[in-house]
């Protein structure tokens, strides 16, 4: 794992963005695991003008997103396919066709799962997962005690979940769906490389869990730590109480990687 620090919440976007970019033009047919929440939205942002700007190509490239409520159709704007329909998929040449989120409709929700997972198999898998961490801990909707083996199927929201969504929902949480289908812990470990996008005070003692506390069922992001490349990019505010902050600092400074993103 690695920790970047970028100044604030645009910057630290605007690094996420960079790799996808980069990634995608060495690989126009990349598999792109897509996340959703207030955090990515500058990440689409950063996408959409790297198409607009350099003409990022997306017309080969595959999405699958890490999940979707369960009982809201697609074209409910609450829905994570209208998320996405706005702040990507409608802005760049991506190919409907070629973008995938469960069906939060399905009449048998189970074999929607498996659907899922088959799905991803048969595009070989996916290369790079973006991901945020919400405040329970959560990667896609892996609620605390998730199985670190999981694969995609529902869950029930965290209570700490329905509330930090709530602010979709007319800020009533009431109203916030309680299931969701969401690729499971086991499926998102398996993508070949995963970015983490991390921003804001709030996010602060999560992360630090997350990254420097141990692998606990609890904190489902904490097993990202096992993940062969996993990149987590925070600003200082999400920073603020990580411990190892001069290292993760000297690392980016000093790996040749990283040169042409310091900037
Ligand atoms: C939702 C998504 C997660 C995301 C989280 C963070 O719960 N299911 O994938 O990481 O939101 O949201 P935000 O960026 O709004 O804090």
């Amino acid at each position: 794992m690695e920790v970047i620090i970028r100044p604030d919440e645009q910057s630290a976007a605007r690094l996420v963005g960079g790799i996808i970019a980069k990634e995608l033009h060495a690989r126009p047919q990349l598999v792109l695991g897509l996340a959703t929440g207030g955090t990515m939205e500058k990440v689409y942002d950063e996408l959409a003008r790297h198409h607009r700007e350099e003409k990022l190509d997306f017309s080969l490239c595959r999405t699958f997103n890490l999940d979707e409520y369960i009982g809201l159709a697609p074209d409910d704007p609450r829905s994570y396919r209208a998320y996405m329909n706005r702040q990507l998929f409608g802005r760049v040449n991506i190919d409907p066709r070629n973008t995938h989120l469960p069906d939060g409709m399905a009449r048998d929700l189970s074999a929607e799962c498996r659907h899922y997972e088959h799905l991803i198999h048969d595009c070989g898998g996916i290369d790079v997962q973006l991901l945020g961490i919400g405040r329970s801990g959560h990667i896609g909707f892996n609620e605390p005690l998730s199985a670190l083996r999981s694969r995609t199927r529902e869950k029930a929201l965290a209570p700490t979940t329905i509330e930090q969504n709530a602010i979709y929902f007319d800020n009533d949480p009431a109203k916030v769906p309680k299931r969701a289908i969401t690729m499971g812990v086991g499926t998102i470990l398996e993508a070949h490389r995963c970015v983490v996008l991390v921003t804001g005070k709030a996010k602060a003692d999560i992360v630090a869990k997350a990254v420097e506390g141990p692998i606990t069922a609890m904190v489902t992001a904490s097993v990202l730590q096992l993940h062969p490349r996993c990149t987590v990019v925070v600003d200082e505010a999400a920073a603020s109480k990580l411990q190892g902050t001069d290292y993760y600092r000297w690392i980016f400074e000093n790996e040749p990687e990283w040169a042409e993103f310091r900037r």
